[in-house]
This record gives C-alpha cells, structure tokens and sequence, in this order.
C-alpha cells in the first residue's frame, strides 16, 4: 500500500475539469459553483475546479471555486510548463486548501506523436513541473498520463522522480480507458513496490470508461493500494465518460467487508448531487444507470414485489434512503403546499432561502394550473432560476 497516514479513500471529483470537457457538459462560472457547493456537502476530499490556463474563464471559475470553497481541497491542472503553474498557482490563491496537479504523457506513442520528447526529456520534465508548483503549493499531485500504457520500469522511474521533487499524489490515469482490472490492479502492485520514497505519497487511479470498466479499474487499484480515486458525478467526462463517483461510493460501502476501506462521503447526498448536475447540464442519466437512475430502486416484476414486500433484502441490496433516493410517492400538484415544494426541492437539493422560495413557489402554482402533474425535472428548472437569479 502507498504512504497514508489514515487509512481511507479520497475521492477525487472532477466533474468541473475532465466531466464539463465532455460534450454538452460545458458550465458556466455560476453553474461550477454551483456544482461545487453540492460536491461540499456531499463531502468530497477533493474537488479539481478546472484547467485555469485553458481559459479566462477556467481561471475564473477556478478562482471563484477557490475563494468559496470550505472543506475539500480545490485542485487546478497544469501542464509541466511555467505558464501552467502559474496560472494555477494564481487562480488558487484565494484557496484555504489549495492543490496543483500537474501532469506530462509517459507512454511512447504519446512521447513520440504528441510531445515529440525522449523518455528522459519527459522525466526531467515531470521533476521540473513539480519543483516549480512546489514553490507555489505544499500540496502537489502529479499525474503520468496514459500511464496504462506506459512501460511499468519507466513509470516507477518517473514517479520516484516526482516524489523526489516534492509530489505526495501520484495519479495513474487510464486515459484512453484501456486497461482491464487484472492488469490496472497489477500495475498499482508494481509501482507500490518499485518507486522510490512511495511510502510519502498516496497513490492515486483515474479511470475512463471507453471499455466500460472504469469502475471496475478503480476498484481493482484500491484493492492493490490506491487511495485516491479520481471520479465524475454520473460518470461524465472525454468519451465515454469517467469512473462514476456515486458507483464508486457506494461499492466501497455496499461491500465494506470485503473491500476493507471506505470514504467519507455523505452518501444521502449522492441523488440530489446527481439531479443538481442533471439540471445544470441538462446531461440525462440512464433510466438503469446504478445508484441514481429511475429505475435503480424500482421494482416492477410481481415476483420481485411479493419478495420486498416480505422483506426488501430479497431484492435490494442498499436502501433508497442512503442514497438520498426519498421513498415517498408524493405527487406534486396544484393541490400541494409550500412545505411540499420546499421539501422535494431539498430532496433535490435545492435549498432555497425564504424569499427564493416565494418566488418558485409562485412559478410552481402557475405550473401546477397548466399541468396535471409538475414533475422533478420542472421543479429543478424552477429553482435554478431561482438559485442562478440569486447568483447574478
Ligand atoms: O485522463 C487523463 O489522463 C487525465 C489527466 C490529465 C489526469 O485526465
Ligand atoms: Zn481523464
């Protein structure tokens, strides 16, 4: 296992870096924060805000997360290049604790295609990058991208470089989302014992789903000592997404026992997460996605229901509730009160003050009188205007 001090899994949330670069995932400044107030209450350890040198308005956003944030940690991107750093080091200068997370490719198609670098330049470079975002930050991760596909004795090489240069995150991404669990297990195994001074730094796994094992991956590296997992709230991000934080989650808790670790998520927290970046993006999830979809806690079939009427164990192996997934039926209508509203409206995560909730109260009568049935996502657009009028 890699250095920790205490033994649990950081989770990772970069949903407003690698998620919003997915298409039709892209936010605001208003909406990140909005999205980053969620990702604190659900207790993330972590959340990486953005690539501040990609953008004014990535370094805004990173600026604005940064000066708001209590709690998690807030992350920057950087290339290991001087402008990188720099802007990530200013755009988190507001951060009460703030992270640079600097990263060069180290596999040989990457090296030779795309940096048109040796394997030493590429090594000098990844020490350099963190000397320097050392000089701004005490806290440096450092990413070794399409490190799946990397030579393994390299890979050690370059990460006992980047210990020595002051990293204490090492992250193994799986970029192109090609490894399978047996080997990205393995991998993590290998570098636990091959690089140099691993005993001061956290190993770390950032998976992308383009196989459809993302989650899996992640789970096989925390098996072989990774604890921190980088994720997306319902596993958006580049292709076919990222590792899925809520999948994540709640495997590590659903099956305690036999993973032996777990977080420190606010799982009640995870649905309304989930609805409030549904609502923000206008991205939908699966009707069967696990964990969050409509249907992950339906159960239609006669056989199924004469069972959890008996006993829900029969056919659920978590409970609705510690999700954040409310078991009432409530229908909302033009016959439903105040309390009503500001109840399901919290379910979703919206919590609204006294005179925002007057007013979506007001949108939400004059849609009930259209409308036989005023539906969740009607009810997360009415308090997004609610919540983006009071963002300005
Ligand atoms: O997938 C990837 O390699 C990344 C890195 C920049 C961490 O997102
Ligand atoms: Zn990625």
């Amino acid at each position: 296992m890699s250095g920790v001090s205490e033994d649990f899994v950081r989770i990772f949330d970069t949903t407003l870096r690698d998620g919003e670069q997915s298409p039709g995932c892209s936010m605001t400044t208003p909406q990140k924060l909005t999205i980053a107030r969620a990702l604190s209450e659900l207790g993330v350890d972590v959340i990486e805000a953005g690539f501040a040198a990609a953008s004014p308005d990535d370094f805004a956003a990173v600026q604005a997360i940064a000066r708001e944030a209590r709690g998690p940690r807030v992350a920057a991107l950087a290339r290991c290049q001087r402008n990188d750093i720099e802007r990530a080091a200013a755009a988190l200068e507001p951060a009460e604790k703030g992270r640079i997370h600097v990263f060069i490719a180290t596999s040989d198609i990457h090296l030779a295609h795309k940096l048109r670098m040796s394997r030493a330049e590429a090594l000098d470079a990844a020490a350099a990058g963190v000397e320097l975002a050392r000089q701004y930050c005490d806290d440096v991760e450092f990413s070794a991208e399409d490190a799946s596909r990397s030579d393994p004795a390299y890979l050690a090489d370059v990460f006992s470089a980047a210990i020595e240069a002051g990293a204490r995150t090492l992250n193994v991404p799986d970029t192109v989302g090609y490894a399978v669990p047996e080997e990205y297990g393995a991998l993590f195994k290998y570098l636990s014992e091959h690089v140099r001074g691993i005993e001061k730094a956290i190993l770390s796994c950032h998976c992308h789903d383009d196989l459809g094992m993302a989650v899996a991956n992640s789970l096989a590296a925390v098996q072989n000592g990774a604890r921190q997992v980088e994720c997306t709230i319902n596993g958006i991000g580049e292709r076919a997404g990222n590792a899925a934080l809520e999948e994540i989650v709640m495997a590590l808790r659903t099956r305690a026992p036999f993973y032996g670790v777990g977080t420190r998520v606010n799982t009640k927290r995870l649905y309304p997460t989930s609805r409030q970046l549904v609502a923000v993006t206008g991205s939908a999830v699966a009707r069967n996605k696990a964990i969050i979809g409509e249907n992950a806690f339906a159960h239609e079939s006669g056989i199924h229901q004469h069972g959890m009427l008996r006993n829900r164990e029969t056919y659920e192996i978590m409970s609705p509730d510690d999700v954040g997934v409310s078991r009432s039926q409530l229908v909302l209508g033009k016959h439903s009160g105040r309390a009503a509203l500001s109840d399901r409206l919290r379910e979703l995560g919206f919590a609204l003050d006294e005179s925002a909730l007057n007013q979506a109260f007001a949108h939400f009568k004059s849609l009930a009188d259209k409308k036989k049935e005023v539906f969740d996502a009607d009810l997360e657009a009415i308090a997004l205007g609610q919540t983006g009028n009071e963002q300005g």
